[in-house]
């Protein structure tokens, strides 16, 4: 359904988010006739441009987003600039006179800065009364470094937003395929009642990238894989395969019961890090047929840097559903190839009718594939076909969203940005998710702290460290191969 006019203020306008996902995301769904008429896309941020100046900067955003020139300049036309910097009063006035405080116009701000800012960004918000009403304050994930920085921010925000006002963005919850999970699980007779410990062997969640750091350094170095991706991405990729069935599709419904997921997390801790966890760092080697640089070379010669590029982690839930499910997750940067998925694996038939020479029995499997082709894959045991007796196959009943329905996904930010707009934040993380999944976090992190042991070398290229493979054969399980 269409929306009312708003304005979306992004800070950080001429950032690398804002360029690469935020602007597309609008302009697509411009194209797609949803931004009405009166709307506003207002770039912040500290370079001294102004609208035209800023439009000429984002133009080859646009232009690499696809659509016509002339729809690129329509669009352009929406969108506008103010050189504003968080800790100076200059140019507040006259960006909140812009703004206005009309208690029925929707104002969304999309923090895409440091969120060392946050706070005196709010501050300012608040103080020119443009957080009443209709307004509403966007977080980029991480929340923080911890579970204190993460609640420093909570608080700060707080002061000038409600809760309902603030939406906490995890654009993985955006992914069609996540929103499919929903649908799959909770629209069909067929998997719920398997989907438990008694019939799902494990569970696996990668989310596996080919890019490496890039330009991000300064910010990725102080993160690591860990807090930018497992913290948020992953675990609420964990907690929609795992939460009970929430009563109803209201954001409080869902979010309860995710809430529930991650409070039951089996805790990670120096007991037991060095069996349930493996960390690795990208040395040169090859991406997509190119050679590449290492981790610490990007990093411009910082030969001293622990920080994880890759990530693996037998995590457990502590629940009535799950007990003794394992879910392996791993996550990277320089791995061959760029995919995410989740992969129920379940438990063998209880007895074997078939002799030998019809080969094993294999275990059921579901891939539902997030990207890319983003689609869902159900591996069956079927009999190979003609004569020559009764041998097994595996193979998959295969969907691919883009064959079946001709249709490109939209972005996660697309679909996000206009629930923001329209006030849903079913998509957005509360702040106690984000308090439960920290307090999972910073035991694994203060562990490996305290063991001072460098994460493992892996060649760019290549799935990660030896020790993550071996994190999950040791189970007597593979990672799935049919990427
Ligand atoms: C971001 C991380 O949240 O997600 C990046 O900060 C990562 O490091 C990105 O590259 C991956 O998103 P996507 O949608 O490309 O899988």
């Amino acid at each position: 359904p269409p929306v009312d006019p708003f304005d979306l203020v992004i800070f950080g306008g001429t950032g690398d988010l804002a360029l690469r996902k935020l602007l597309p995301a609008m302009f697509h769904r411009f194209l797609d006739g949803q931004i009405p008429e009166h709307s506003r896309v207002v770039g912040v941020a500290r370079e001294a441009l102004d609208d035209d100046g800023y439009r000429a900067s984002i133009r080859n955003a646009l232009v690499e987003a696809g659509g016509a020139k002339d729809k690129i300049e329509q669009f352009l036309g929406q969108v506008h600039y103010r050189p504003l910097d968080a800790r100076k009063d200059e140019g507040w006035d006259d960006f909140a006179e812009m703004i206005g405080t009309q208690p029925d116009h929707v104002r969304v701000f999309y923090l895409s800065t440091s969120p060392e800012l946050f706070v005196d960004i709010c501050q300012r918000l608040g103080h020119h009364g443009l957080n009443e009403g209709k307004s509403r304050v966007v977080l980029e994930k991480p929340i923080g470094r911890d579970l204190a920085s993460a609640n420093r921010i909570n608080d700060a925000v707080g002061q000038y937003f409600n809760e309902s006002q603030t939406f906490r963005i995890d654009h993985y919850l955006g992914k069609e395929t996540v929103q499919n999970l929903l649908a799959l699980r909770f629209g069909n007779a067929l998997f719920e009642p398997l989907w438990n410990a008694e019939h799902i062997d494990h569970v696996q969640i990668t989310v596996a990238e080919t890019l490496g750091v890039g330009r991000r350094g300064a910010y990725y170095d102080r993160a690591g894989a860990l807090r930018d991706m497992v913290q948020n991405h992953i675990l609420q990729l964990l907690c929609m395969v795992a939460m009970e069935p929430p009563y109803s599709l209201a954001p409080d419904a869902v979010r309860d019961e995710k809430l529930k997921v991650l409070r039951s997390l089996k805790h990670i801790d120096e007991s037991n890090a060095a069996q349930l966890t493996v960390r690795g760092q990208y040395r040169a080697g090859a991406a997509e047929g190119q050679s590449v640089p290492g981790y610490l070379e990007e990093l411009d010669g910082d030969t001293k840097s622990g920080t994880e590029t890759f990530v693996a982690i037998k995590a457990e839930i502590d629940n009535w559903r799950w007990a003794g499910v394992p879910f392996y997750l791993r996550t990277g940067k320089r791995l061959p190839a760029r995919v995410s998925e989740i992969v129920v694996v379940f438990k063998s038939v209880p007895h074997s009718i078939f002799n030998a020479d019809a080969g094993p029995l294999a275990h059921n499997r579901l891939v539902l594939r997030l990207q890319p082709d983003e689609g869902v894959k159900l591996w069956l045991t079927i009999k190979h076909p003609g004569p020559g007796g009764l041998r097994l196959r595996h193979v998959p009943l295969d969907m691919s969203f883009a064959e079946a329905f001709g249709v490109q996904q939209p972005d996660a930010y697309e679909r996000l940005l206009l629930d923001v707009v329209r006030g849903n934040p079913t998509l957005f993380m509360r702040r106690d998710e984000v308090e439960a999944a920290w307090k999972w976090a910073d035991p694994i992190l203060e562990a490996w702290a305290a063991s001072n042991e460098p994460p493992r070398p892996y060649t760019a290229g290549t799935w990660g460290p030896s020790a993550a493979v071996a994190l999950i054969e040791r189970d007597g399980r593979t990672w799935n191969e049919d990427t």
